[in-house]
């Protein structure tokens, strides 16, 4: 039962009037054709981010009807609203651009609406991070359902799902591998139905720290979107959420330091997406927590990849669900894990495995006694060229690029790049070190995922499918290569990556954590010093100025400053 200021009498208009503000607020529920009684409910807000253009939640009507079946099972009233939805192939310049609007919109519905509850439905990159930022800075309790995987589709009898694939076979057609008619063939069935991408990309990464961060029931992340059990997990959420507003457990009980690290060990495990360090330095940047880099790569050096999935390994999201998910990679992780964390379902997460479905034979996820990559599939990285930090994702990369001295051969921006990189007369060859600048949180703006460097088409056809590039943006997790993101400070902010020039020598040692500029320092002030740009092209109205004035660097989680917690309770990991 709702108490006196919860439910439908909570969260009153401020008429100055209560009993005037709950009036009204009746007539309108009448008006919606309900009777008095959902005044008594707790009322379980779910969030619909539903969207003609996100394919990607393309079953959020299903998971609507579930989520509700199980708040009505349980008494309470149950009431979708909606939000911003970001698909990645639909955000326009890039979704990363719109997160943090999201998360502004997520947060202040979930303040303002009467709800006791929220199940936020999220899928898609940029949705869950946002829903998981709003929902920690709201303080509400909270509960995330993800949308769950898209299936895989079959090329000429091989399975194939996005986004690697996509891009592996994008790459055999700009190496002329494969003609027009068979690109056309492929891009039919590189998407097997609704859901989100099918392989270890951002969506799938963040669908599986939810999981481990104890805001997501045990063993939701990895069941694809149109099954049964996708269904059976939203009911359950549905349920879970009423008992959730009952006990009133806020969702900084959940997402503590603790949950923070074994979402970190998660992520290193199952060769996740390089986005979800920003994101998680995000989120936790919302409770007060900031991310320790250096810490956390210490975590990678002690944190083998588990789980055999696409980029890093062969299998898809479908292949997990079928080898125990999530609830089997903590097993495995266990001795590493803070098993006191408390989870969503009011019990920790030791509490948890301790009822986790028997394990059987398969091969999707190995034991750390027989891992798919040694040590964690995220390294970070720093230099002259990053003294804020850099990462690679070493567990896709080629092993004999990771220690590597080329020749830098710079694109000042992405304009830049598409303009040069198929030139039949750009003077690179294979070993050099491709760099983009002005891809980061400011420079493009919104950081999109234009660090997955293309290889220039006149080497492509050489047969050179890999080299070392470097740049200030991101890259989908789904990618795969020696690909150096994240740059920081980014070239936009005056960052050293900012006065590299063609012709310059890059190191980069993946076993030291280097990435050195092989240019003394006076010549890099020099250069400084006469780069000093006049020109003001800075965003002056709406939410690029906003965007621009206040967004953080990515080890900060490109959140904007403005959002982050008030009071710091100190660095994850921590030791
Ligand atoms: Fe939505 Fe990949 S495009 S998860």
């Amino acid at each position: 039962m709702a108490g006196a200021q919860s439910g439908m009498r909570g969260s009153l208009v401020g008429y100055g009037d209560a009993e005037f503000s709950l009036f009204l607020r009746k007539a309108f529920i009448k008006g919606a054709g309900y009777t008095d009684d959902v005044l008594d409910r707790l009322v379980v807000g779910i969030v619909d981010t539903g969207s003609g253009f996100n394919p990607c939640h393309g079953n959020v009507p299903q998971l609507l009807d579930a989520v509700k079946r199980g708040v009505l099972l349980s008494g309470g009233f149950p009431v979708e609203f909606p939000t911003i939805s970001l698909h990645e192939s639909f955000s326009y310049p890039t979704s990363m651009f719109l997160r943090n609007l999201m998360s502004m919109d997520t947060e202040e519905m979930i303040r303002a609406l009467p709800v006791d509850a929220v199940v936020l439905i999220g899928g898609c990159d940029k949705t869950v991070p946002a829903q998981l930022m709003g929902a920690a800075s709201a303080g509400k309790p909270a509960i995330q359902l993800v949308t769950g995987s898209m299936l895989t589709g079959s090329h000429h009898g091989r399975t194939v799902g996005a986004c690697t694939d996509c891009r592996a076979f994008w790459g055999h057609y700009r190496a002329g591998e494969i003609d027009d008619a068979e690109i056309a063939e492929v891009n039919g069935r590189l998407v097997g139905s609704v859901g989100t991408c099918s392989v270890a990309g951002t969506a799938s990464t963040m669908a599986c720290i939810a999981e481990a961060l104890g805001i997501a029931l045990p063993g939701s992340a990895a069941p694809p979107a149109v099954t049964a059990d996708r269904s059976r997990i939203a009911e359950l959420t549905g349920r879970r959420a009423v008992e959730l507003a009952r006990e009133g457990l806020a969702i900084d009980q959940i997402l503590t330091a603790e949950a923070f690290e074994n979402a970190l060990r998660v992520l290193l495990a199952v060769g996740g997406s390089t986005n979800a360090v920003v994101h998680l330095a995000a989120v936790a940047g919302r409770l007060g927590f900031s991310l320790d880099l250096a810490r956390f790569d210490r975590m990678s050096r002690e944190t083998p990849v588990l789980v055999n999935l696409k980029p890093a390994g062969n299998h898809y999201m479908e292949d997990l669900h079928r080898a125990g998910g999530v609830p089997r990679v903590l097993q495995e992780l266990r001795e590493l894990l803070n098993l006191d964390a408390l989870t969503v379902t009011g019990r920790t997460l030791g509490e948890e495995l301790a009822e986790a479905p028997p394990t059987f034979p398969q091969d999707v996820i190995r034991p750390r006694t027989n891992p798919i990559y040694p040590t964690g599939g995220i390294a970070v990285l720093r230099g002259n060229l990053a003294p804020g930090g850099a990462i690679i994702k070493q567990a896709a990369a080629s092993p004999d690029l990771l220690e590597h001295r080329g020749r830098a051969v710079v694109f000042e921006n992405a304009a830049d790049l598409a303009d040069r990189i198929d030139d039949e007369d750009l003077d690179v060859e294979p070993e050099d070190v491709l760099v983009l600048k002005n891809i980061g949180p400011i420079g493009a703006p919104g950081m999109p995922e234009a660090g997955y460097l293309p290889i220039p088409k006149k080497l492509a056809r050489q047969g050179v499918k890999d080299m070392v590039r470097i740049s200030d943006g991101r890259m989908s997790g789904t990618a795969a290569g020696t690909i150096v993101l994240h740059v920081s400070p980014e070239a936009a902010i005056g960052g050293a990556l900012k006065h590299v020039r063609t012709g310059d020598v890059i190191r980069l040692s993946v076993a030291d954590r280097v990435l050195e500029l092989e240019v003394p320092d006076e010549e890099l002030q020099r250069r400084a010093d006469a780069e000093q740009s006049t020109s003001d092209t800075a965003p002056r109205r709406g939410y690029a100025k906003l965007y621009a004035d206040q967004v953080t660097q990515a080890e900060e989680g490109c959140d904007f400053r403005f959002l982050q917690a008030e009071t710091y309770r100190g660095s994850v990991p921590r030791r």
